[in-house]
């Protein structure tokens, strides 16, 4: 067997423990997806194999080698305004009817990535007060969470370079919102960056910890997760939803079948689910 292979025994354990740690399901036939996102930490974390490196990540005492590993297979993949739709729900409808809100509005973004989606939750929100002055006038608080530190570091540091600015970022956005950063890149000005926090959070933790939230962006990740595991997720989103709060799926996402908890509104620009309240 080649150094960076794993048998098939060796691939089915490994994929039982990423599903047990993170929910990512990987199936039958993704041993190449392992093998191109963990060879390069082979010698890194001096193992002289990917079965070498997978057994020491399983290891419980490993911590720090498992975190790195769970990091390198998630899916990391987002840009600005993705799909555009959530985000006209969301000024057209979502903070309309928030507005008038005698409190901070609380949005969670619970896979942010690399911050792309936190930071057009801001940009939209900056926009819908500009719009309509007086709106959310005790302010808005966006908490972005995701399991992978290395996306977390990126979101917090807000740099982004002229490859991410291209995918869905208008120069008139870039213009209002970012600044010159080092190396060519831009980096989200404080105007933005003070309405967004980051933490760490693995979706198939609890969410006591979390807070309570009016809107609650989860897009693009429970498609990796089990059928069981989503409807855990759900559950727990409706634990920290707020009356009439919404939650907003990722575009080939739904919850049918898996809870009760929210339903179904339908909007002129797309989907968008509501906590039943
Ligand atoms: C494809 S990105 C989606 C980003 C953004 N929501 C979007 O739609 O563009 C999926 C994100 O989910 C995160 N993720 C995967 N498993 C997770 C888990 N168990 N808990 C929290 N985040 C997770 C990954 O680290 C990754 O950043």
């Amino acid at each position: 067997m080649k150094a960076n292979e794993l048998s098939p025994a060796e691939y089915s354990n490994f994929c039982n423990f990423l599903e047990q740690h993170c929910g990512i399901v990987l199936g039958a036939s993704k041993q190449y997806l392992v093998r191109s996102r963990l060879s390069p930490l082979i010698s890194e974390h001096r193992c002289d194999s990917l079965s070498a490196l997978v057994r020491r990540a399983m290891e419980p005492r490993e911590k720090a080698l498992r975190s790195v590993v769970i990091d390198a297979m998630t899916t990391n993949e987002t840009l600005w305004f993705r799909d555009r739709y959530p985000f006209e729900i969301l000024s057209q409808r979502l903070l309309v009817e928030f507005s008038n809100l005698n409190r901070p509005l609380k949005i969670w973004s619970a896979a942010s990535s690399s911050g792309q989606e936190p930071y057009s939750i801001a940009m939209t929100c900056l926009e819908f007060q500009e719009k309509n002055p007086g709106a959310l006038k005790r302010g808005f608080e966006i908490l972005g969470t995701d399991i992978s530190p290395s996306m977390l570091a990126h979101c917090q540091k807000g740099e982004y370079d002229k490859l991410a600015l291209s995918r869905g970022l208008s120069a008139e956005r870039q213009r209002k919102y970012l600044e010159p950063g080092s190396d060519g890149c831009f980096k989200m000005k404080q105007s933005v960056k003070q309405h967004v926090k980051f933490r760490p959070l693995n979706l198939l933790d609890n969410f006591a910890s979390v807070g309570r939230f009016d809107i609650i962006f989860c897009r693009n990740v429970l498609i990796y997760f089990s059928p069981e595991v989503k409807r855990q997720i759900f559950a727990n989103f409706a634990k920290v939803a707020n009356t009439n709060g919404y939650l907003m799926l990722g575009a080939s996402e739904s919850v049918n079948g898996l809870t009760n908890e929210f339903e179904m509104n339908r909007c002129p620009a797309g989907i968008v689910y509501k906590a039943k309240k």
